[in-house]
């Protein structure tokens, strides 16, 4: 099972991945648990790069998240799902399709596009989109950490407004949740969603 978690800064998608990674690991399966962008050596200098670096150009931002993810695949995320482990990922392909497709304006199917070598064709099972409002996710994640933080207000609610969009045109893949409970709550709305768990 490819499971990934998506929204926000501050919407809680590292919390969630943890929790649901223990839930795994307590119910005997094997698991493992990356991010994004990084998890692997490479994706973690790209991070620095893309993150703490200066302005850098639409498509070169969403190149680099794509030549993240296209390591994390080839090095982390196939071959775990090949052994039959499950895989839970903080921030996938969404990410980039809400943030640059959407919110950058570069388009949905253009940055598709771009990704749909990189992953493989390695979709998540599940994902599960972490919906609160712009202005509690802004509270709860503090002051602005990177450079996609420090965008703004505006930016905020664009990428808001694109997770949405996303979560409604794929449907069957995206399962949106209402974030702002306590995270034990979340957990549990994660759990009984996930077939054969619980
Ligand atoms: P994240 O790792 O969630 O931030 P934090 O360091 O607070 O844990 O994500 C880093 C930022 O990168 C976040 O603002 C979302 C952005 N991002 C994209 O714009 N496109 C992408 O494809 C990915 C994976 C992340």
């Amino acid at each position: 099972m490819f499971v990934t978690f998506e929204g926000l800064d501050g919407s809680g998608t590292t919390t969630q991945a943890e929790l649901l990674r223990q839930h795994l690991e307590e119910a005997g399966r094997d698991v493992v648990l990356t991010r994004e962008p990084g998890g692997t050596e490479l994706g973690e200098r790209i991070r620095e790069l893309v993150l703490g670096g200066p302005e850098i150009s639409p498509w070169a931002e969403a190149a680099l998240f794509a030549a993240a993810r296209a390591e994390l695949v080839a090095e982390v995320i196939q071959p775990a799902l090949e052994r039959g482990a499950d895989v839970v990922c903080d921030r996938y392909l969404d990410s980039s399709l809400a943030y640059q497709g959407i919110a950058r304006g570069l388009g949905v199917d253009r940055v598709l596009a771009l990704n749909v070598n990189a992953i493989r064709g390695i979709l998540p099972d599940v994902t599960f989109l972490l919906l609160v409002d712009p202005e509690e996710a802004q509270r709860r994640s503090g002051p602005p950490g990177d450079r996609i933080e420090r965008e703004g207000d505006e930016f905020l609610r664009e990428v808001d407004k694109a997770y949405r969009e996303l979560g409604s045109a794929f449907a069957g893949r995206i399962t949106m949740l209402d974030a702002s409970a306590s995270a034990d709550e979340v957990a549990k709305e994660v759990r009984d969603r996930l077939p054969g768990l619980s």
